[in-house]
């Protein structure tokens, strides 16, 4: 994978100069970079990197995305643009698509074309420009969907090869699946209470007599989001998901599902940014695209989850002019830090008491392989899952929930 760490390392690096060289004195000068898995299928992984930087430019935040492919089999890494063979054709057809939407009337060039192309399991491709790329006067980034039989003629040999791997939507091998027969969970008590113990399906849980405890995913839906739904719904328990709303823009089938299959969803941001960094404004854009999105997905939500953990006074009167509570949390898993099954299970149960929100990150694998044996130990321990607005009740907006 020593290539594809390269890759990447160059593409943020990239980023650094291109913000280092625009920085001004004066103005709060910010820059954010992060990535998210965009395709997890048999050996082929792609990971978006998306950098937000803000120095003083009246445009606003420049936001730029590329989006790298890896074989983890070979390690052999390709960029978007090496999986087009015919960029100006597909720049054509692109350009086209945007003038019937009327969005812009001005031919994207070939290479800003070929920076993030995402391949879907019907052998379409999607082309991603960003705000302020290709002369858009869009407000924000826009998705020109190419159809399998066109997508077919512009693509490289690799191309062919990701869009094979992505229509095949096999399970990512590249991540070891837990061993047959084995348990993350530390062995609880041996007479301890199997199953649900709340009363039948629908009755209401007392969290002020029972010990009632809330999962929470962050940063998602992403490629383990199914699984882990798959996971949630076996073991009968409704968790709580912060969704981030780009991710919510691209993948708004799972979040539907996460609400119609009980699941609260609460607002994560747009783009994950540290929101005290941002003029009140930025911050309310954060909120609003989300607010958006979740609705298009069919989801509505008072609950917002500031990225970090980091919030203040501002933040809190951006939220609750819109009706947002915050919600933080009590126990930090520390599973983006640790990316180990155990260590993620034993942080959330050495942590839990009655009435905590447990902090988890639905994008990695290893969180998403731990959750079994999680509830396991908790169950074990008496616990009973509850979303967070079955913990907290009626909010009030502006107000902190968790973490006091
Ligand atoms: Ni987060």
């Amino acid at each position: 994978m020593d290539s594809f760490d390269e890759a990447l390392a160059g593409l943020v690096d990239a980023e650094v100069d291109r913000y280092e060289a625009g920085r001004r004195e004066g103005v709060p000068n910010v820059l954010g970079i992060g990535w998210g898995l965009v395709l997890a299928t048999g050996d082929v992984l792609g990971v978006q990197v998306t950098s937000r930087s803000y120095t003083g430019s009246p445009l606003g935040t420049t936001t730029t995305t590329s989006t790298l492919y890896t074989d983890v089999a070979d390690a052999t890494t390709w960029t978007s643009a090496d999986l087009v063979a015919e960029p100006r054709q597909l720049a054509r057809w692109v350009s086209s698509a945007l003038e019937r939407a009327d969005v812009t009337h001005v031919l994207p060039a070939a290479d800003v074309v070929g920076t993030d192309v995402r391949f879907g399991e019907d052998g379409s491709i999607t082309v991603v420009l960003d705000r302020h790329e290709a002369g858009l006067t869009s407000l924000d980034a826009v998705a020109v969907r190419i159809p399998a039989g066109d997508a077919a003629d512009v693509l490289t040999e690799p191309g062919r090869r990701i869009r094979d791997a992505a229509v095949a939507a096999a399970a990512f091998t590249g991540v070891p699946g837990r061993p047959a027969g084995s348990s993350a969970a530390p062995a609880g008590p041996s007479a301890a209470p199997v199953g649900h113990p709340t009363g039948p399906e629908g009755t209401a849980v007392d969290c002020a007599r029972v010990a009632c405890i809330a999962l929470t995913f962050d940063d998602g839906p992403g490629p383990y989001t199914a699984q882990l739904l798959r996971e949630l719904a076996d073991a009968d328990v409704d968790a709580t998901f912060f969704v981030v709303g780009g991710n919510a823009a691209a993948m708004p089938d799972l979040v539907g599902r996460m609400a119609a299959e009980g699941h609260a969803v609460g607002n994560h941001t747009w783009d994950h940014p540290r929101l005290p960094a941002l003029a009140p404004e930025q911050i309310a854009d954060e909120i609003d695209r989300t607010t958006s999105a979740l609705a298009d997905a069919g989801v509505t939500t008072d609950l917002l989850r500031p990225p970090y953990g980091e919030t203040d006074g501002t933040v809190a009167a951006v939220a609750g002019a819109r009706g947002y509570a915050q919600v933080l949390w009590d126990v930090d898993t520390q599973d983006w830090l640790n990316r180990d099954v155990a260590t993620t299970t034993q942080r959330a149960l050495d942590g839990a008491f009655p009435g905590a929100i447990v902090l988890l990150h639905d994008i990695h694998p290893t969180t998403v392989q731990a959750v079994p044996g999680i509830i396991a130990g908790l169950r074990a321990r008496g616990y009973v899952f509850v979303t967070v607005p079955e913990l907290v009740g009626t909010v009030e907006p502006g107000a902190r929930y968790g973490g006091l």
